[in-house]
């Protein structure tokens, strides 16, 4: 059988210190009244999806979109600040706006996101091109933003939120197959792993009205969508309260006891929205993933059978010093739950980060040793990036060399690519539900979508299309992709 290889997989799996790097840009939406606007998204899905918001917002205040900059009035970037690679990548693509900007002067240009809100009035300093910093808890203030700008000043705006999560905001959908789209569910994140700079660049967790997503979920089934993933940092954390919307304590007082949501029973609402829509969610924290929410997963074949469980270390010392709160023993204990209560078909997923300050070759070990306990499906893998203003650049040296690092990654890299082989080889002869999201990045003879545990399927077309449901009988596969035939 010939052997169709996805980029997609190729970025995920053999690349994956850029995985959290990749850029998408606007689609092209004409009206032919409005001011163009060009978005480019950096970072996580969490970002992409605020990009989307943020389009919608500017949408009800004149902006078309376009995919080409050289067309733009504005031009937005959507940014992440998770390693120093990343922010290089925004400064490179900043200079590279600067032609644009000499030859349009009147061309406006916005740094959004965790770069913007870390940085924040220093980022105008820095970089010369740039008109306008808004973090994200800020955007519903970008019309008056741009506007500042429009009237020749430089307009800053990073405030943080307790509050914020744009329930009411419908996005626009950008770069959509039209199958599958994600929803917000929380913002900020209360962990602090040492690590990790987005406790500081998105501020407090808060979760989101329960009743708004289940109705953008209902919207997204209506529009066709068939799949939805549910967004959070930390979203076993989720928690809800109709207190949430009250401000006076007084209210909140009279209200007496009053029912939470937890993540959960959020689930288990959005799996009855339609039993044709999958549910995925990301990210799962193991000190917060109960057996509850394995339970509510068995309960409903629209839940996907994946989870993605960032591990980040094998060793208990390094996860202390992480400050991640569990150590191997506990993380262990929450992977045999779900292989009991979900079975061997599940997938898991974790991240992993190489060379963390003060790791020895043998905590880099358990890291290894732990993959092959756990047998993960896939792995987004880095190696340590210090960070300003975190826990772990304030406490500890990053005292392992860079080609250190870079080695630990790269064994951990070649063990994930070892699991994955053996992991996907588990799935041959055996018939899978693959939902279609559209043609296979190398031929239009042959259809791409994925199976519950989130393996990418590629199968010949047939009479199949976008957003249908296939059995297909998987009879090849590499480490990173499934290959089979549709059964009729
Ligand atoms: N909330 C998610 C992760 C968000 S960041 C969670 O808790 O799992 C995505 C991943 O980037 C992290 O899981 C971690 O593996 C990696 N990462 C975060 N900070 C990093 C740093 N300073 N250096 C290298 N990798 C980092
Ligand atoms: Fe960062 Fe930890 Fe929060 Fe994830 S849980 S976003 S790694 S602080
Ligand atoms: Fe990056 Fe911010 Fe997401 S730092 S990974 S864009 S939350």
């Amino acid at each position: 059988m010939e052997q169709l290889i996805e980029d997609i997989d190729i970025i995920d799996r053999n690349k994956p210190e850029e995985a959290c790097e990749t850029v998408k840009v606007s689609k092209e939406e004409n009206t032919g009244k409005g001011k163009r606007l060009y978005i480019e998204s950096y970072g996580c899905q969490m970002n992409f999806s605020d990009s989307e918001i943020v389009t919608a917002i500017l949408k009800e205040n004149g902006y078309d979109t376009t995919s080409k900059f050289e067309n733009a009035d504005l031009i937005l970037l959507n940014t992440c600040s998770i390693r120093e690679k990343a922010e290089q990548t925004v400064r490179n693509r900043l200079n590279h706006f600067n032609g644009v900007k000499k030859k349009r002067p009147e061309v406006m240009v916005g740094v959004l996101g965790c770069m913007a809100e870390r940085l924040k009035s220093k980022l105008l300093e820095e970089e010369k091109i740039v008109d306008m910093v808004v973090g994200p808890d800020a955007y519903r203030d970008l019309p008056n933003l741009v506007k500042q700008v429009e009237y020749g000043d430089k307009a800053v705006n990073t405030f943080l939120s307790k509050e914020e999560t744009y329930a009411d905001i419908s996005p626009v959908r950008l770069n959509s197959n039209g199958v599958s789209a994600f929803i917000s569910i929380m913002r900020g994140c209360d962990n602090m792993c040492s690590f990790c700079v987005v406790p500081f660049t998105r501020g407090r967790e808060r979760s989101r009205d329960p009743h708004s997503i289940t109705k953008e979920a209902q919207d997204l089934f209506n529009q066709g969508y068939r799949e939805v993933t549910l967004l959070g940092q930390n979203v076993d954390s989720y928690k809800w309260t109709p207190l949430d919307d009250l401000s006076s304590k007084k209210e909140i007082e009279k209200a007496g006891d009053v029912p939470t949501i937890d993540f959960a029973q959020l689930l288990e609402m959005v799996a009855k929205v339609d039993p044709q829509l999958r549910i995925r969610f990301s990210t799962s924290h193991p000190k917060d993933i109960t057996d509850e929410v394995l339970h509510t997963m068995k309960k409903y074949d629209n839940i996907c059978k994946y989870i993605h469980l960032p591990a980040q270390s094998g060793n208990s010392r390094v996860l202390e010093l992480m400050n991640r709160t569990y150590t191997r023993d506990w993380y262990i204990n929450r992977v045999d739950a779900i292989r009991h209560i979900l079975g061997e078909e599940c997938g898991i997923s974790s991240d992993m980060i190489a060379g963390f300050c003060t790791e020895t070759e043998e905590e880099h070990n358990d890291t290894l040793t732990l993959m092959d306990y756990v047998k993960y499906d896939f792995s987004y893998m880095f190696f340590y990036s210090e960070r300003p203003g975190t826990l772990a650049a304030k406490k500890y040296e990053d005292d392992i060399p860079l080609e250190v690092k870079k080695r630990r990654l790269s064994e951990i890299i070649a063990k994930q690519t070892e699991l994955s082989l053996e992991r996907n080889k588990l799935d041959l002869n055996k018939t899978h539900e693959v939902l279609v999201e559209g043609f296979s990045k190398r031929s239009k003879d042959h259809l791409m979508g994925r199976n519950t545990a989130n393996k990418v399927v590629i199968f010949p077309k047939k009479h199949y299309k976008k957003g249908d449901y296939v059995k297909v009988h998987v009879k090849d596969c590499t480490a990173a992709t499934l290959f089979g035939e549709a059964i009729d």
